[in-house]
């Protein structure tokens, strides 16, 4: 074995070891030589992953977008927390409480490309949007543009700043099936006005999972002199980027989403030169208005979740950032494939492998979506979500690691037969 690789198998291993899952670690050290998109195609390798997770037997679940559940490592990593913080009481809060979470955010820092000093943990995207969004100096008359497709919390938060400030919202739609990343630049260009202030932009959309070119739009609208808000709530520890290259101002993420935290964790990026000007959504002690923790008093809140954060970094870099991300755009274009030429199914998620990842969004043509998500539960046990709105008419299909292409199979011969009915 060459000398680095024996060094990079030994780390990897040595990372996975305090959570006990050091069996899994070597399957992945073992299989380090594989490029990502070969090791995709590998069902027999990714069993051993749907092994580490309890399924309940009830249904096939393609719904792991709204939480990804743990697995047994990461459960009982947590469940050891819970007791611990029980155990020491006051005492862990009043002693090593802050310095563990700074430790949390310098690791999340590193892997969101960004300084610890421009990230928070907070307890989800909605308080970190809803953060930037609530506390940006607004003036009467500002504009900010925002689309249809984004999430209804952050949609909701500004028609709250419009009620109280004045602020004008102006919306896009955009497109299931964008021709190219200009279409999409220019959508958001083209409602730019001389008041405007900010675009919100999903960096993934959590209706149909088509990923949006945020690097592009960030440089077109600071042309203009617009700020950008970025809902990274889906594609944190999904796909692969630097909030530095993306270049946008604000970007906020759930971290009980793709990275397996137990529900309650997400984060805040703001560019450092922009701290100072957001009013904190809670009063804090800190003086210095540059510093970022003056955005991040919630007051007591469950500990024991900030405290898995590293154990499930720990888990998502032992399968590998790459990995991970290659597994799961495989498995959407395994199912997407096998029914895009079905003229009764209507995929709403672009076909182009760099616009999706696990997540995208199908219907079938003349059937209500809310009636394919029962129909598909009722008769066919496979669990998803319907949505219905904007250009958004389908279920939203997310499958996640444990996946199998045999719970796939299924899906796919559900949808075939449905269609046909
Ligand atoms: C795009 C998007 N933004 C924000 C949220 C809100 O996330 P949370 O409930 O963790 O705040 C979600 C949740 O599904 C989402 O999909």
């Amino acid at each position: 074995m060459q000398k680095r690789q024996f060094i990079k198998d030994i780390l990897l291993t040595g990372m996975a070891l305090p959570l006990g899952f050091n069996g899994i670690a070597k399957a992945f050290a073992n299989q380090s030589h594989l490029a990502p998109e070969a090791l995709a195609a590998d069902n027999a390798f990714w069993e051993q992953i749907r092994n580490q997770y309890l399924l309940k037997p009830d249904y096939i679940n393609l719904e792991n977008g709204y939480y990804n559940f743990l697995p047994q490592p990461l459960l009982n990593k947590y469940i050891e927390h819970i007791k611990e913080i029980n155990y020491q009481g006051s005492y862990y809060m009043r002693t090593v409480q802050w310095e563990n979470k700074q430790k949390s955010v310098i690791e999340l820092a590193a892997i969101a490309g960004c300084s610890p000093e421009e990230l928070i943990i907070t307890r989800n995207t909605t308080e970190s949007l809803d953060t930037i969004i609530g506390g940006i100096h607004w003036q009467t008359g500002d504009e900010a543009i925002m689309a249809e497709q984004d999430y209804g919390a952050m949609l909701d938060m500004f028609k709250l700043v419009s009620d109280r400030y004045g602020v004008v919202n102006k919306f896009v739609s955009v497109p299931n099936h964008p021709k190219d990343d200009d279409e999409i630049v220019a959508l958001y260009k083209n409602a730019i006005t001389a008041k405007t202030k900010v675009i919100l932009v999903s960096h993934m959309i959590n209706i149909t999972g088509q990923i949006l070119p945020i690097k592009k739009i960030s440089e077109m609208a600071h042309q203009h002199g617009v700020q950008v808000i970025v809902d990274g709530a889906h594609a944190f520890a999904h796909i692969q980027y630097s909030i530095a290259d993306l270049g946008c101002d604000y970007y906020a993420a759930s971290l009980h989403k793709w990275l397996s935290v137990p529900l309650g964790a997400g984060i805040l990026f703001v560019k450092k030169d922009l701290i100072k000007n957001i009013w904190p959504l809670i009063g804090d002690g800190e003086k210095d208005p540059n510093k970022i923790k003056r955005l991040n008093h919630t007051g007591t809140h469950p500990v024991h979740t900030d405290l898995t954060i590293p154990d499930s970094i720990a888990y998502y870099q032992m399968i590998g950032p790459a990995k991970k991300e290659a597994r799961l755009r495989w498995l959407q274009q395994y199912w997407t494939s096998q029914v895009k030429d079905n003229p009764s199914i209507i995929l709403n998620t672009p076909t182009d492998a760099a616009r999706a990842c696990a997540i995208s969004n199908v219907g079938i043509k003349g059937m209500k979506p809310a009636v394919l998500a029962e129909r598909l539960m009722k008769e066919h046990k496979i669990f998803t979500v319907a949505i219905d709105y904007a250009n958004v008419h389908g279920c939203r299909i997310t499958p996640n690691l444990y996946t199998t292409t045999k719970e796939l199979d299924q899906f796919v011969q559900a949808l075939h037969s449905l269609a046909k009915a």
